[in-house]
């Protein structure tokens, strides 16, 4: 489905030149635009950047860092908002500090998404050069022209680049930063999963001697499953969710592999164990089938005689989905908002 706040962008991209960058995140996922080979492609989706590179685009894959763009050294910028505000905070103060005096960031989104909000914003930091283009009363698009420095103070961006310790259990401490799921807080469905982590193993034959963490974030199941002595895998689809990720299990001395993959495709071995939250958005949509597709990402990477253990909420219908996929499927516990799903017998 073609998404109408880059409808807006499109034709400033087709017709962007000298140093130009398109900030794309996962809205941006099979919109397509005819190849500008002067635009440089920057995106924290490794699925995206695949896209993008298979269809001959410039790409970069990394967690929106401009910190190898020099001050005032960009023509254009252009950018269809993002889901979490520190991103867009940081992608506008990013621009006004690499864009050259006169050149030119291009933001577009929906009203629901807080496109005006972000606009108004981004008048006070450009010392008021805006001018502004309606798809229709809920989609917009502000082409802004670089005063050459901040006319304010920049956008509260919760320091987006700076890692930090956000939360401490009995286990660990974690390590994190804006740009990730979740990424302040201990996710309570993986907290549940952790939990009861011995209900699962109790039902393997040998300990485990081969963990995969599918969709890790900032590594929180990993860690702790780093006790297990098994050899963990963790893999992501996020840029700064693998960075996170890495050093989270480094700060521990773990050793592990630590992959940028798109539901696991591209990894070839296979695990005695995998553990999952998977996600339950894309982007501004829910996807129904992102369930899906972490389903069959863990029955093509299950070891016969292996279990995946699924967390997931109550409302979800894994195990129908899970049906024609393992021929062992278990709810083997249940609190007031999640549930955990042993899944085994891949087919
Ligand atoms: C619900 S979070 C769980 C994060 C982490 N395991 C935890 O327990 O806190 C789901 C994770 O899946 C990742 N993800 C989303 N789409 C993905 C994809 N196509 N391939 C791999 N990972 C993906 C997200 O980046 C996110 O880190």
């Amino acid at each position: 489905m073609s998404d109408i706040a880059f409808t807006l962008l499109k034709p400033e991209l087709d017709n962007a030149s000298g140093t130009a960058l398109w900030i794309a995140d996962e809205n941006l996922l099979n919109q397509t635009s005819q190849v500008n080979p002067d635009v440089m492609v920057i995106t924290n989706r490794f699925d995206l950047c695949q896209q993008l590179k298979d269809a001959s685009w410039q790409a970069t894959f990394s967690d929106f860092d401009f910190s190898h763009y020099n001050d005032h050294s960009v023509d254009k910028m252009l950018y269809r908002i993002s889901k979490e505000k520190p991103v867009v905070h940081h992608v506008i103060n990013q621009a006004i500090r690499i864009l050259k005096p006169g050149g030119q960031l291009c933001i577009s989104g929906l009203k629901n998404e807080g496109i005006k909000t972000y606009l108004d914003k981004a008048k006070k930091l450009f010392a008021g050069q805006i001018e502004l283009v309606k798809a229709d009363k809920n989609t917009w698009m502000g082409i802004l022209s670089s005063p050459g420095k901040a006319d304010t103070d920049f956008l509260e961006d919760q320091n987006y680049t700076e890692l930090r310790e956000v939360a401490t259990d009995s286990n660990f401490s974690y390590i994190s930063k804006p740009g990730v799921y979740g990424w302040n807080k201990i996710d309570k469905g993986s907290a549940y999963l952790i939990e009861e982590l011995e209900l699962f193993l109790e039902r393997l034959p040998t300990p485990p001697e081969s963990v995969l963490d599918l969709g890790c974030g900032y590594g929180y199941l990993s860690l702790n499953c780093s006790t297990l002595d098994a050899k963990i895998t963790a893999t992501d689809n996020n840029s700064a969710a693998l960075r996170l990720c890495k050093e989270n299990l480094a700060q521990q001395g773990v050793e592990a592999d630590v992959i940028a993959a798109d539901c696991a495709e591209g990894i070839r071995e296979k695990f005695s164990l995998i553990v999952c939250n998977p996600p339950f958005h894309q982007g501004f949509s829910v996807e129904g089938d992102m369930t899906d597709r972490f389903l069959n990402a863990a029955r093509r990477r299950l070891q016969a005689n292996g279990i995946a253990c699924f967390v997931v909420n109550l409302h979800i219908p894994l195990e129908r989905k899970a049906l024609n996929l393992f021929d062992s499927i278990e709810t083997i516990a249940a609190n007031g908002s999640f549930k955990l799903v042993l899944l085994a017998q891949p087919q």
